[in-house]
């Protein structure tokens, strides 16, 4: 069996690469040419840990290639569409530019008995109105939905070892080639769901918004014990040793950023208004209202702390991925933060371990320190905005002497605070009092 992947992004690139791996034939199809040069060489265009040296190998086998010619998918039997469906720029729902132009470009080139097998997250309806295009366009071909829920800094191990497979499918057929191609995936016990093709992409903006609503209820949490006097950390593991809850996402801080939740939970309340089930999803509103507040509690906590004029002030910020092990910074939550308190007056200079290029094309007036020292050197206040491990690692002491004033917030409730009081430096961490 051959497979094709249209668009070679943060999925795509590791779909093809996995897919390799289990021993198929593999075209990642992309309109980049930078992008495809970069990944024919066996380099990624961005940081995913593992995937890079995966990439090299498969590459050498010779199973795996990449090309800007459609035409090379012309012999697979299964093409994954893996592109993009960001925000779109005039509201809340999801631009659907990039899918919608992937399958007009694959049509063509369909054999007899292909099966074109979604996987971009998109809202429901889509996979529907795609096949029904489809049908008039490659009448012997047929269409699935199988959403991935790969985070980002554990994919290789999210797509070849998943916690269950979801298929949307409208017949046997298209369930059995999947099963062929997933099989080495099934045989490791993995759960697999077939369902309906709205199921199927339900499942994924459901299980997002169940994620971004864990995190925006612990934040909430976190502001009533800042209010109350208690401690947000106690609170989660408390809660978390209730099964029924579980500990994982309670981790309360400045909350999520990304390429999914935020786009995903306002998709799909876009989606919802345009299917007049509205009302069921209003809860999202306020899930997208205490995430983006998390991060204004942050800018607050510095002006009351520093002065509401910050222009004498420098601040050292830790980190500037959405989250560590990654070097995406759409929407991060930090790069927000830095962003508004340079704004305000501040002089800013972020650090990160390896997102400062993709930070500096996204904010260029901000300044970067390639170290943490430099970062720090002469700060009124230091800014633990991405739980990055080396961050946990830094020895306060040796910090201390470089900054003008002690103080540090860190909105990750990911250092030691202890550690930090006793070699002298005032400690605020969100949802926390004491
Ligand atoms: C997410 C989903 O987890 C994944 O299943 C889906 O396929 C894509 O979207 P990802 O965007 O890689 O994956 O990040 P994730 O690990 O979910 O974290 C999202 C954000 O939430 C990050 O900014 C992270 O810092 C934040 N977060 C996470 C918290 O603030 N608290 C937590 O307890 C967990």
């Amino acid at each position: 069996m051959k497979l094709s992947v249209i668009g070679c992004g943060y999925l795509g690139a590791t779909h093809a690469a996995c897919m390799s791996s289990l021993g198929f034939q593999v075209v990642g199809i992309d309109t980049d040419q930078g992008k495809v040069d970069l990944l024919s060489s066996g380099n990624l265009p961005f940081y995913e840990p593992g995937l890079d040296s995966l990439l090299a190998s498969e590459i050498k086998t010779g199973r795996l290639t990449f090309t800007t010619d459609f035409s090379a998918a012309a012999d697979a039997d299964v093409h994954f569409i893996c592109v993009g469906t960001p925000q779109s720029k005039e509201g809340l729902a999801a631009d659907l530019t990039f899918v919608k132009s992937a399958i007009a470009a694959i049509a063509p080139f369909l054999k007899d008995g292909a099966l074109v097998v979604g996987k971009s997250t998109v809202p429901v309806g889509t996979a529907q109105a795609l096949r029904e295009i489809l049908t008039i366009s490659a009448p012997h071909a047929d269409l699935a939905w199988n959403p991935e829920f790969l985070r980002e800094g554990f994919a290789i191990e999210d797509t070849l070892r998943p916690n269950r497979l979801v298929v949307g499918v409208v017949n046997d057929r298209a369930e059995n080639i999947l099963k062929e191609v997933y099989q080495p995936i099934i045989d490791l016990g993995t759960p697999w769901i077939r369902a309906d093709l709205p199921t199927a992409e339900l499942v994924k903006v459901a299980a997002n918004s169940y994620l971004a609503t864990k995190i925006s209820f612990i934040n909430a949490m976190a502001e009533v014990c800042e209010a109350a006097g208690g401690d947000v950390t106690v609170l989660a593991k408390a809660i978390g040793y209730d099964p029924r809850i579980g500990s994982r996402f309670l981790q309360a801080g400045i909350g999520f950023g990304g390429g999914c939740l935020p786009k995903d939970i306002r998709a799909f309340m876009a989606r919802a208004e345009e299917l007049g089930a509205d009302q069921a999803l209003e809860f999202l509103r306020e899930i997208d209202a205490i995430n983006l507040r998390a991060r204004q509690r942050v800018i607050d906590v510095v002006r009351a702390d520093l002065s509401e004029d910050l222009s004498q002030y420098k601040i050292a910020i830790l980190g500037a991925t959405f989250k560590p092990d990654s070097d995406d910074v759409r929407d991060s939550p930090a790069l927000d933060i830095a962003a508004q308190l340079q704004a305000a007056g501040a002089t800013i200079v972020v650090h990160d371990p390896k997102g400062i290029e993709p930070a500096r094309k996204r904010f260029p007036h901000l300044d970067y320190a390639e170290r943490v020292t430099d970062c720090v050197k002469g700060a009124d206040a230091i800014l633990h905005l991405t739980e990055w491990k080396e961050y946990r690692e830094l020895d306060p002491a040796v910090i201390g002497q470089l900054v003008r004033s002690k103080f540090l917030i860190d909105g990750r409730n990911a250092l030691d605070r202890e550690k930090w009081r006793a070699a002298g430096w005032r400690v605020h961490a969100l949802g926390r009092t004491d």
